[in-house]
């Protein structure tokens, strides 16, 4: 029996040893282990052992149901890390492979102009305030100033959510908003810009288009002159369409600015000679400003004999029109990828 048992082992530590796969293994030792195993079989007839014989075979038989044990586990691991092995071999990431090219978009043409006038804006101290596109009618018309009868109050030029609420039709409204937020926590003076988007019943044309953005200027405090009005917007025109830029304050009318102005500047494709993108002006109207009206401050709770501002508001669209040579505004919200690829 111990020959038995001695050439069980051999055979059964070859075998294994040549086993490729887990489940040859397994195999394996269900065929040596097992309960119906050759080793059980081996051990099964001790019984007709001599007393002496017994404990002899039964420490050899544990020695070889060890052994084999043991060369099965290892075996096992070897095969696990082999697996393991060609994995990583398999997987292995060639990095001077060429990349993938990943396609990033770019900024709308209209975020650009935003952002390069708020930029300009905030160089000269200013800072961003922002307001709801859904706005009060006393926000939007009454407290700027509006008269009750003012064509811009028209149902047929307004989007009007109940008689009391619409959208917003430009961003002055939210000139409101900062003013009285500053009074009642004792925040004066304040400059800001508000970048935004504005809602008129327009149909869309080349020049309309019935949603659109505006970025409104305000600056309130006890000795903001006309000189500070002008030297600002010169200041801005300049940054915008380069030194040579020349402005012109036309008098007009708004209702929340006295005086009123529209501002043109000295066309920056001919210099002021007079081409298509002036219309053979010379210049080209930009934005509307002024100094802020009395009644305007009043109804903020400001006293317009202490305090006194200036504001403007620009049409974003248009800006990035004249600047870019685009001739149609609806372009801009077509959302055609070859069109706003070039900016
Ligand atoms: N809100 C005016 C518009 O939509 C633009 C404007 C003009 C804004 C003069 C101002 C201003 O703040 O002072 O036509």
């Amino acid at each position: 029996m111990q020959e038995r048992l001695k050439s069980l082992k051999k055979i059964a530590e070859e075998r294994i040893a040549s086993a490729q796969t887990m489940e040859e293994v397994e195999n394996l030792r269900v065929e040596f282990l097992g309960k119906k195993g050759d080793l059980t079989k081996i051990l099964k007839e001790m019984g007709k052992l001599s007393s002496e014989e017994r404990p002899i075979i039964g420490k050899l038989g544990n020695e070889v149901r060890e052994l084999i044990t043991n060369s099965v586990n290892e075996k096992k691991e070897a095969i696990k890390v082999s697996i393991m092995d060609k994995k990583l071999q398999l997987e292995k990431i060639d990095i001077t492979m060429p990349g993938k090219p990943y396609k990033v978009g770019k900024k709308h043409i209209i975020s650009k102009m935003i952002d390069e006038v708020t930029e300009i804006f905030m160089g000269m101290g200013f800072s961003i305030a922002e307001g709801p596109e859904i706005e009060t009618v006393r926000n939007n018309f009454d407290a700027l100033n509006a008269p009750k009868d003012h064509p811009s109050r028209d149902m047929s030029d307004t989007f009007y959510i109940t008689e009391d609420i619409l959208l917003r039709t430009q961003t002055s409204p939210v000139q409101i908003r900062t003013m009285e937020e500053a009074v009642k926590n004792n925040d004066l003076p304040l400059k800001i810009i508000v970048p935004g988007r504005c809602f008129r019943s327009d149909s869309p044309d080349a020049t309309h288009s019935p949603m659109f953005h505006q970025v409104e200027v305000l600056v309130v405090g006890k000795d903001i002159t006309f000189t500070e009005f002008k030297g600002t917007m010169e200041t801005f025109v300049q940054k915008l369409f380069g030194p040579e830029t020349k402005t012109k304050f036309r008098p007009h009318n708004f209702p929340f600015t006295e005086p009123s102005a529209e501002i043109d500047v000295s066309c920056f494709k001919c210099g002021g000679d007079g081409c298509p993108v002036c219309k053979g002006e010379g210049w080209i109207e930009i934005l509307g400003a002024g100094m802020v009206h009395p009644n305007v401050l009043r109804n903020c709770g400001i006293d317009p004999d202490v305090y006194s501002g200036f504001a403007a508001g620009m049409g974003v669209e248009r800006l990035g029109m004249l600047k870019y040579g685009i001739d149609d505004i609806r372009l801009m919200f077509e959302n055609d990828v070859r069109f706003l690829d070039q900016f």
